[in-house]
């Protein structure tokens, strides 16, 4: 028994466990869990174990969900759908505050059910998880109640197939489950195996709040489950997990016309400046990559600390991370709990083992007994070191440093991800203008892990796409107007003609590939006939190549702001116009007349399509912020050769993007007529770049290639193939069938969303 100068002396805590006789109490109670399906319980099948990660001792038998249970899940959902998508809003909104109010009032029961089942400290749990997921509810409830409001015309996609990882059990579920149900969607969810238990829990909230019977269907199970419900007959797959299983779920979606948003992995940037609060900055990485056990997608996994205060940086951190209590999850004195499963933790030390073989220090971070890793990080870590670009997921950092900004925003980008960046710097100037470069959909200035049901979160490039929370947020679960769609015509695979046919006779107009602002013989050297007689390029991948690379010098586009841009297509507009009689003889007057009233509307887009300053908690200053793609591939529609190719660049550009289009392959003359417009408008050269020729082909080669951030593929024959090629970069695709390009609806926001991916800066207030 210490003495009470000693524990003054050590400000040790003493234990200060959690009570969990009623957790345990509902355990043994249930015991064995079957699957929530159309309002109730089914009896328990085989499966597997769900178990507590710091003791290895057995919490329940759990259901391991068939492809039979999965279709009764979705067959109820299906059913119950038409009827919770006709209520009105409010009532929508009723549920979903009930839902919030009962888990408020189960808030101790669910953290410690949560900690049990996780290894997470419960005072992250009853801190941070539930109180947010209680957030979750009562935002959504809003949107609801809002909708015939704030997004008039959209309705709910149907049944949405949501999968959930074991690293935020329940505020995973809801970030999936409130949106959905909030726009009148239905569920079939799928919580990771290793921690089933307060999906469960909540299952039985929604009976005790009387939600009506198949809104809410929770089927347990593995990746065989979660593989299942990809395949089923859902209409939207939301996924959150690795990397690696998004990509397999973009693969089986392909061509299904499923919409899917993907929550993938991270590698995020904790960028520390010279001039940044260092201990503010030392904490930012506690809360960060020691948070949840580093179990967090979006952690600052690599520190990048300025070398003029690296060394009092991390003087700081080591005495810091002493003091970092590991221990029991259920103590509420402790900062770091138990991993989630022994493969976790061996994967993690196999990680951090290989690290070091390939030079790194490792400072802390030794496994303990059971599913313990201490907390630690990685020092001397170069971009060849495979625990710079690989995701540990466990509580260990990498220390890396730089010596100029530049410097820090190559490194920083150096990663296939983009899903967060944190940056601590006391200058505004600085902070923000490494906010705007860094690549990723989050961005925490002096801070970490800040999250609110307002601000939407979700990732870039290989982190994936699509947004949770917020007006964005909603939009993920909702369909758009429809517009009347046309059959397109199936073209002719083009032929390359022979050398000395493509003489005629006159004065023969030359078409050329339109590249980097310049006319481009194809690299193959051949034309085609289209089916409008006239002799085009027959471009190839390498064309494509050409194309994307010029696209990607033009990136200074956006650098020209909305007033620029607007400008440059107001400009177009004038010029298309004055060569409307000419125009109108080959590609129709309704055509031109259409493209240059869409041209002046994008035009007046340019610098309308605002951000958002979002409420989430006082002191924040948080901007949503729309960000061009970068490189957009435009697979333009066959059947409306001006006119379609306008309704898709004129959006695109409009949000500061360049493209590589391929026009309509029958007629891509209309396309080539504009490109001599663009060159008397003031376009950049690269922003627009034409390649003519097989459309399916050179659409794999757009949809295979890493620099094209996203593409837009329109055709009634479907997506299958650029979905599946897609799977490199995980960019995505938006695919749509030929529409009816003359309607009023083949123009409007829509198009302006598809352009832009929303980074949500958050800045606090506060000296
Ligand atoms: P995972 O991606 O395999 O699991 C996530 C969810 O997907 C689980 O519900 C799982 O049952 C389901 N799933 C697995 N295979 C599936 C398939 N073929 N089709 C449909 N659903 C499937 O992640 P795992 O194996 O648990 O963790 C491995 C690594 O993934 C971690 O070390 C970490 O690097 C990363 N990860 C990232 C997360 C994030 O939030 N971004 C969350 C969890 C893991």
């Amino acid at each position: 028994m210490p003495t009470v100068s000693e524990i003054m002396e050590t400000m040790d805590y003493g234990p200060s466990v959690e009570d969990s006789g009623a957790v345990r109490d509902w355990l043994k109670d249930r015991e064995r869990f079957g699957h929530f399906i159309d309002g109730s319980f089914t009896a328990a099948g085989r499966g597997f174990v769900t178990t507590d990660p710091a003791t290895g001792d057995t919490l329940a038998q759990i259901s391991q969900g068939t492809a039979e249970d999965i279709a009764a899940a979705v067959k109820a959902a299906r059913k119950a759908q038409p009827k919770w998508a006709g209520l009105s809003g409010q009532e929508r909104a009723q549920y979903l505050y009930a839902i919030a109010r009962t888990i408020q009032k189960r808030e101790r029961f669910l953290s410690v059910l949560e900690s049990l089942d996780n290894g997470k400290p419960i005072r992250e749990s009853r801190d941070a998880d539930i109180p947010l997921v209680v957030r979750h509810f009562y935002h959504h409830a809003g949107w609801a109640a809002l909708m015939a409001e704030e997004f008039p015309d959209h309705s709910a996609i149907g049944v949405a197939g949501q999968i959930i990882p074991w690293n935020f059990p329940l505020l995973m579920l809801a970030w999936k489950i409130a949106p959905a149900i909030a726009a009148g969607n239905t569920v079939v969810l799928k919580p990771a195996e290793y921690t089933p238990l307060t999906a469960l829990a909540f299952a039985e909230i929604c009976q005790e709040i009387g939600l009506p019977r198949g809104v809410v269907n929770i089927v347990t199970g593995d990746g065989e489950t979660g593989a299942a419900l990809v395949e089923a007959d859902v209409d939207k797959i939301a996924f959150t997990g690795s990397t690696e299983v998004g990509r397999a779920i973009r693969a089986a979606t392909a061509g299904t016309g499923k919409r899917l948003t993907l929550e993938l992995g991270g590698k995020s940037p904790f960028i520390v400046m010279d001039d940044a609060d260092l201990d503010a900055a030392v904490e930012g990485v506690v809360d960060s990559i020691w948070f949840n056990q580093g179990q967090v997608c979006c952690a600052g996994s690599r520190i990048l600390v300025a070398e003029a205060v690296a060394e009092r940086f991390e003087t700081r951190l080591a005495r810091r991370l002493e003091r970092l209590r590991v221990g029991p999850p259920l103590d509420k004195s402790t900062d770091v709990g138990a991993i989630v499963h022994p493969l976790q933790k061996d994967r993690i030390v196999n990680l951090c083992r290989q690290a070091v073989t390939a030079g790194a220090d490792l400072v802390g971070g030794q496994p303990g007994e059971t599913c313990y890793v201490a907390p630690g990080y990685l020092r001397e870590v170069s971009p060849a070191n495979p625990a710079w670009s690989e995701e540990i997921f466990g509580p260990i950092a990498t220390l890396t440093t730089f010596r100029t900004a530049d410097e820090a925003i190559s490194l920083a980008n150096n990663t296939r991800y983009g899903l967060a960046a944190m940056i601590f710097s006391e200058s505004a100037t600085v902070a923000t203008d490494l906010a705007a470069q860094v690549k990723s959909g989050v961005v925490w200035i002096n801070g970490a892990n800040m999250f609110d049901a307002a601000a939407p979160f979700g990732g870039m490039r290989e982190s994936g796409f699509g947004r949770e929370g917020g007006r964005v947020g909603m939009l993920d679960y909702m369909s758009a107007p429809t517009i009347k769609d046309i059959k397109e015509k199936t073209p002719k695979p083009p032929k390359a003609l022979p050398d000395g046919k493509a003489a005629v006779a006159g004065i023969n107009r030359t078409e050329k590939l339109y590249i980097g602002g310049a006319q481009k013989r194809p690299d193959g050297g051949a034309s085609y006939r289209a089916a409008s007689g006239d002799l085009v390029p027959l471009g190839n991948r390498k064309d494509i190549r050409n194309a994307v690379e010029a696209a990607k010098k033009a990136g200074k586009s956006a650098a020209m702001g909305g007033h620029g841009r607007a400008q440059v297509l107001y400009f177009i507009a004038e010029n298309l116009s004055l060569r409307r009689e000419e125009l109108a003889a080959k590609h129709g007057g309704e055509a031109v007349d259409r493209a240059v009233s869409r041209l002046f509307y994008y035009a007046a887009w340019a610098d309308k399509f605002d951000g958002l300053n979002v409420q989430t908690k006082p002191d924040y200053l948080v901007n949503v912020i729309p960000q061009p793609f970068g490189v957009i591939g435009v697979v333009c529609p066959n059947d409306a050769p001006l006119l379609g190719f306008v309704s898709l660049v004129a959006p695109a550009i409009a949000m500061g993007n360049s493209v590589v289009a391929i026009p309509a392959q029958d007629d891509p003359v209309a396309a080539f007529d504009l490109a001599q417009i663009f060159d008397t408008s003031d376009l950049p050269g690269g922003v627009v770049n034409i390649v003519s020729g097989p459309k399916d082909d050179l659409a794999a080669v757009l949809a295979a290639h890493d620099d094209v951030a996203a593409l837009w593929f329109c055709g009634s024959k479907g997506a299958e193939a650029v979905e599946r090629a897609s799977t490199g970069n995980l960019k995505p695709v938006w695919s749509f069938p030929n529409l009816d390009w003359s309607a009023d609806a083949a123009q409007g926001r829509r198009f302006l969303d598809h352009a832009v991916q929303w980074k949500t800066v958050w800045l606090p207030y506060g000296a």
